[in-house]
Order: structure tokens, then sequence, then C-alpha cells
């Protein structure tokens, strides 16, 4: 198998491996902007973060039990059908940044920013155990994540380029705070925001077919086959998860159910932060929340015994009752003086209390299929 190119990739899109893809991004870092970048510095709750782990844990693990379907996987992903697809084409309207509301602009730009981070969070990580491990089925996974998500950060960035800011990613994988989680937590954090990133996109995608007077941007576009390399990275995920029962089974139950409600609740609120940016794509973001979840849930039954009843009446009551909480947390903050200190720790409070409350909500066990695998049916 050779997987290099012949001719060196010019555009992130083009590149077969993460190094030439971040190579083309570090070329283009003296256009990137500080404001931009000081965005994706940030680190709360809320915001992408990047991560480093037992990378010797994970490369000891042992594909055998799963080995048919790995090599189905691994093939799939190493014949790259989105191989130059993330780069702007004919179909790349032109974008009037100028003439954007600015306040749809300012959240668009911050989901921009935010996407981005994120999408580099992963690549940062998966490049990261690829050049640590020895394990070949794990490198070569590995590997070929890191070169999917190089090519979504760079596709993000050029389209944040035309409005004149973009995320040094250079800057950011030395600079940026990295938070250890072990190789479990890992597994379910990266799986789930695997597949709740397919979920997301492909909604996004099916509304704006429906109604493509919402696509405020071409961006949107791209969202199919995009979607598509989320959804093979999260089947990575639940196969690797698959090789070791104690993963998904006794006490690990526990931790599946405060990632599941972790990762749910941390995007209704994020989302609800973005009210305009939703109201121009026509979605209301309760009902896209719920789709989300709906689809997630689906999904992670491949490999998780538990999912949340998202249709509890607590469920909906303590999104809400978080959100309002995160929502006076970040006004308190924003304000100096004994009196704002006060509001921010009442603030905190009430958000770890809604976030309590909804880990309590009894979860819904079923039983897990023999055969992990699944493709892509939204
Ligand atoms: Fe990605
Ligand atoms: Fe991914």
């Amino acid at each position: 198998m050779n997987m290099q190119s012949p001719t060196p990739a010019t555009h992130s899109a083009d590149a077969t491996t993460v190094e030439e893809g971040l190579k083309i991004q570090e070329d283009l870092a003296r256009f990137d902007s500080e404001a931009a970048t000081a965005v994706a510095m940030q680190n709360t709750l809320l915001t992408p973060r990047f991560y480093t782990t037992d990378f010797d844990e994970l490369d000891a693990i042992d594909v055998s039990p799963v080995r048919e379907d790995w090599d189905k996987l691994i093939g799939q992903m190493v014949s790259d059908p989105n191989r130059g697809h993330f780069k702007k084409n004919e179909n790349w309207d032109t974008v009037d940044w100028e003439g954007m509301e600015p306040g749809l602009k300012k959240e668009f730009m911050d989901f921009l920013i935010s996407s981005c981070t994120a999408e580099f969070s992963g690549c940062v990580l998966y490049k990261e155990m690829k050049r640590r491990g020895n394990n070949k089925d794990i490198t070569q996974l590995f590997q070929l994540m890191a070169r999917d998500e190089a090519r979504h950060a760079g596709f993000i960035n050029d389209a944040l380029r035309e409005a004149g800011v973009a995320v040094n990613l250079g800057f950011l994988t030395q600079k940026k705070k990295y938070t250890y989680f072990r190789p479990k937590f890992i597994y379910y954090a990266t799986y789930l925001s695997e597949k709740i990133g397919y979920a997301r996109y492909i909604t996004i995608f099916r509304h704006l077919e429906a109604h493509p007077e919402h696509r405020f941007h071409p961006i949107f576009k791209w969202f199919e086959e995009w979607c598509n390399d989320e959804f093979s990275h999260g089947e990575a995920f639940a196969l690797l998860m698959k090789t070791d029962p104690k993963l998904t089974s006794g006490i690990n139950v526990y931790w599946i159910k405060f990632f599941l409600t972790a990762v749910y609740s941390t995007m209704y609120v994020r989302d609800h932060q973005r009210p305009r940016f939703h109201a121009a794509l026509g979605v209301d973001p309760d009902w896209y929340a719920h789709e989300v979840f709906t689809k997630t849930s689906a999904l992670s039954k491949q490999i998780f015994p538990i999912t949340l009843d998202i249709e509890h009446p607590r469920w909906q009551r303590g999104l809400v009752r978080l959100q309002k909480a995160n929502a006076d947390l970040a006004e308190a903050r924003a304000q100096s003086g004994i009196g704002a200190r006060l509001r921010t720790l009442g603030a905190q409070a009430r958000a770890g209390l809604a976030f309590v409350n909804l880990l309590t909500i009894p979860a819904v066990s079923h039983k897990v299929p023999a055969q992990t695998r699944m493709e892509p049916a939204y």
C-alpha cells in the first residue's frame, strides 16, 4: 500500500497524510488572526478541549476479536473516498460576510471557530497516538483518522479566512492546555463525539436539503461526506471497545451514563448560546437537540448497553435549568464586584445541581447486538 501521493498536495483536502495536511496549514498560518486563535485557546467546560492519554495502554489493544470487521473498516478508510473533497469548488457560492447581520456573523464565526477547534482536537490526539504507537493496527487507524481531521479543520479555516480570520493551528498545538483522560474515558468521550458529530452534520444537511433557502453559507453543502468520515471514526472506536467486554459492563455502565449525559447536555447548552445562527438555519434548537439525541442514541446502541431516557419529563426540564444557570453564570462572570462573585457561585451551584438531577434519571437498558458494525442510514 502506498500512502504517499505522487506529487505533493497544495491543499489540505488532497493531503494523504496528517503531516502533509498540517504542513500546508502551517504555511498559511502567517495570515491567521490572533482573535480567532484566542477564542480557540479558551478552556471552559463548554469549549472544545485538547486531550492526552496513556498511549502505551492504547497501543497494547489487540484487535483480533474484531479482525474481520476491523479489516473491512480500515480498507474502506484506506480507499479514501473523500480525498480532494474538502476544498472550495464551483459549488462554493460567494459569501457576503460584509452584508451578514452582525449578530448572526458573530455567532456563525463562533460556530466555525469552535468546530475547527473540535476537529483539530481530534487531529492532535490521533496524530500523537500514531506517533507514539508500535502496534500496526492502532497506528494505521490513528494515522487515517488524523488525516481526515486535518482536512476538516483545514477546510473550516479556509471558510474563516474569507471572513478575515483563521485559527493558528500550529500555535494551538503548542500552547493550548491538554487535559489527561485515561484511555477508557477517551473511548467513551471520543466515540460519542464522533457519533454525535455525525448526527449533527447529517441533521443539518438533510434539513437544508429540504429548505435550501436557509443555506446561508456554502460550507453546509459539504456536510454529507463530512459526516461519513465522522461515522467511520465512531465505528473504529466501537470496535476498539468491542475488544474488551469489561469496557461496557459493570461499573463502567455508570461512566457511560455520565459521558452520555455530559456530551448531550454540553451540546444543548452550547447550541442555545447561538439563537441567531439557528434562526438563520430555520432550526429550532430544542427540536434539533432532540433529533440529534435520538439519532445518537440509536447509533450508540451498537455498543453501549444503555441509552438516556430523553423522553422522560425531567430530561427537557433539566436541560432548560442547566442552560439558564449557564447563561446566568456567563453574565455574572462578565461583571465585577462582590455581588457578581456571589451570583457566580449561585449559578455554578444551580448548574451542578441541574447536571446531577439529569444524571439521576433512570437510563433505558437493552441488549447489545452481536454484530457491532453499522452503515450511515440517516
Ligand atoms: Fe472531523
Ligand atoms: Fe472524526
